[in-house]
């Protein structure tokens, strides 16, 4: 036999990685057949998008310039900052492109990786002109499905979501954070 001569310590120490591997098996097809019968995926795609010549040229752009290496784009990139999905939807044309130029005066607060060197990202604002207006394109074509998370905050006054600040945020909430929804607000002008 050829585990004969196995002490008994060396019998239980590799009956726990065969149990160990069996089980790793055992789940990895488990996991493959309920992933092949799920009608939804993973990360479900709530932007919609109809490129133009530009902004197909900018996606492109995009890609080179490793944007995706801090935002999420469609179904690529990272978490490590905003997702840029249903961006298009949530700023204007001329926001965005005012922003990948010059980000610290556009951005509504600090910046921490756009901006002046050293900062991360500072490379975007150099970029070429022509390519920084084929990604503003771009991402301004990268539309919100309506009521994904990803889209605009709601705009207008909802009794609702004033009764449930009064309930539960403390009074200085509005001398301390922002109202994201004024912001949706003074931006609706700008928007075509
Ligand atoms: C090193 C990480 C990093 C890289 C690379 C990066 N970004 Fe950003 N981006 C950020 C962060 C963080 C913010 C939030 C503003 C800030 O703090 O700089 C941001 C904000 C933005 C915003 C503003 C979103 C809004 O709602 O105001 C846009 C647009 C944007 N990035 C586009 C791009 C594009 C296009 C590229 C590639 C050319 C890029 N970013 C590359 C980190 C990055």
């Amino acid at each position: 036999m050829a585990f004969g001569g196995l002490k008994r310590g060396e019998k239980i120490l590799f009956g726990i990685f065969l149990a160990i591997g069996v089980f790793a098996v055992i789940s990895f097809i488990l996991m493959e057949v309920i992933r092949s019968r799920m009608d939804k995926p993973m990360y479900p795609t709530t932007t919609h998008y109809d490129f133009s010549a530009e902004g197909l040229k900018g996606s492109e752009y995009a890609r080179e310039a490793r944007c995706t290496s801090c935002h999420r784009i469609l179904r690529s990139g990272t978490n490590m900052s905003l997702n840029l999905d249903g961006i298009g939807s949530r700023r204007s044309f001329d926001y965005l492109i005012n922003f990948l130029k010059n980000p610290e005066a556009t951005y509504s607060s600090k910046t921490i990786d756009h901006g002046l060197a050293p900062k991360e990202a500072a490379y975007v604002a150099e970029l070429p002109e022509e390519q920084q207006h084929a990604i503003a394109v771009f991402l301004s074509e990268l539309r919100a499905d309506p009521g994904s998370a990803v889209a605009r905050a709601p705009e207008g006054q909802s009794g609702f979501i004033d009764e449930m600040l009064k309930v539960w945020a403390p009074d200085t909430w509005k001398t301390e954070y922002k109202d994201v929804r004024e912001d949706a607000k003074s931006e609706e002008g700008e928007s075509k």
